[in-house]
């Protein structure tokens, strides 16, 4: 349900629609796409994006104002942004292309490294950068999210948060491998600030989301914005949850479709392929189903404000419906779910592979409430 309501109670919010962050968006001269699901980021119209000096268009999701944004930017063969530096977070994932980035800041420090589609990364807080594109002949395309509209809210000044000299060495501060390919892990997470290529980075084997999946996490330039690859295998599927909203699910290998729904209602369903984004809105339950013949892999930019944690910190999404978490066990799913899914695998000619998930669930799964 939409929650749309008559014109008389809308008004009385009116002036409380427009934000400094959606002032700003609409002075930008692009258009905006309501995030829910994109089906192709590579097939978005892009328009010509003036001020830097490339294209683009903004992705906005439904508490967009409040937590993070979305955008899809084009650098013209042989071209370049313009340089930007900013006060606030923005990680990166190449589309298309391939190219490099300047960073810079203040201090004279300056480190310079090169991308290509798949590489991922995250620009340090106020740092200088400036992107280009390395082919002559080929666009190069990015898909980037930022927490820019709760910066921009809070100071309502575009020029503050565009042009302020202020270094943060503890952010960035010229290390030669600052953007460097690491590969040190801490539990689930991977401690760098570049990733040459998303779709072929080693992941973690994590069984707690369901169907033997692999995951990896990271915290790229000292920023507060995390994200996370998750991978599930042929003719499985996930577990159903929900969490807070700005979750950007960027599909990068496979083929299948994710279901969401408010509680109490019936799941939509959203078909997905590579270069498909999903963006859960605020607290709808969602779960997403392999159907292809090669595993599901999807990178997610998040905002903290996705995270509902439990005192001991832990993602309530994470945390079975039955001790009051936010993750539907398959035990306690809707038959209609798995007939969904066995059908829609019929149709690819592939046999389901969730009886050892079931199976595993078992184990630990904890009993129902009286
Ligand atoms: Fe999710």
């Amino acid at each position: 349900m939409d929650a749309t309501v008559d014109e008389k109670l809308a008004s009385k919010f009116a002036t409380e629609k427009d934000s400094p962050y959606t002032r700003w968006v609409a002075s930008e001269g692009l258009d905006i796409i309501s995030g829910l699901y994109v089906p192709d980021l590579r097939a978005l119209e892009l328009k010509p994006w003036a001020r830097r000096e490339g294209y683009g268009v903004f992705i906005n999701h439904d508490a967009s104002r409040t937590s993070n944004d979305c955008y899809v930017c084009m650098i013209p063969a042989g071209g370049k942004l313009a340089p930007q530096r900013q006060l606030f977070e923005e990680m990166i994932m190449i589309l298309d292309g391939k190219g490099s980035t300047r960073v810079w800041n203040d201090a004279g420090h300056e480190v310079t490294f090169e991308w290509q589609a798949g590489s991922m990364f995250a620009i340090p807080l106020n740092t200088w950068h400036q992107h280009f594109n390395l082919s002559g002949l080929e666009p190069a395309k990015f898909v980037s999210s930022t927490n820019s509209p709760p910066v921009i809210n809070l100071y309502d000044d575009v020029d503050f948060v565009f042009n302020t000299s202020r270094d943060f060495p503890g952010r960035f501060d010229g290390q030669e491998d600052y953007f460097a390919a690491k590969k040190e892990t801490k539990g689930l997470l991977l401690d760098t600030n570049f990733v040459p290529d998303v779709t072929t980075l080693p992941l973690i084997s994590a069984k707690e989301r369901g169907a033997g999946g692999g995951h990896i996490r990271f915290s790229m330039a000292k920023g507060s914005m995390n994200s996370h690859i998750s991978e599930f295998p042929v003719a499985t599927y996930k577990k159903g949850h929900r969490h807070g909203p700005g979750a950007h699910v960027i599909i990068l290998s496979g083929e299948g479709f994710s279901l969401m729904w408010p509680e109490g209602e019936e799941p939509r369903r959203y078909e997905w392929k590579t270069g498909s984004l999903i963006i859960p809105p605020n607290l709808w339950f969602h779960q997403h189903f392999n159907t292809g013949s090669t595993p599901g892999r999807y990178l997610a930019f998040k905002h903290e404000t996705v995270s509902i944690r439990n005192a001991q910190g832990v993602p309530k999404a994470w945390i079975s419906r039955r001790i009051g978490g936010d993750q539907i066990d398959y035990a306690d799913e809707k038959p209609a779910i798995r007939e969904l899914f066995a059908e829609a695998l019929a149709k690819s000619g592939v046999s389901p592979a969730m009886e050892s998930a079931y199976e595993a669930e078992l184990v630990s799964l904890p009993p129902l409430p009286a």
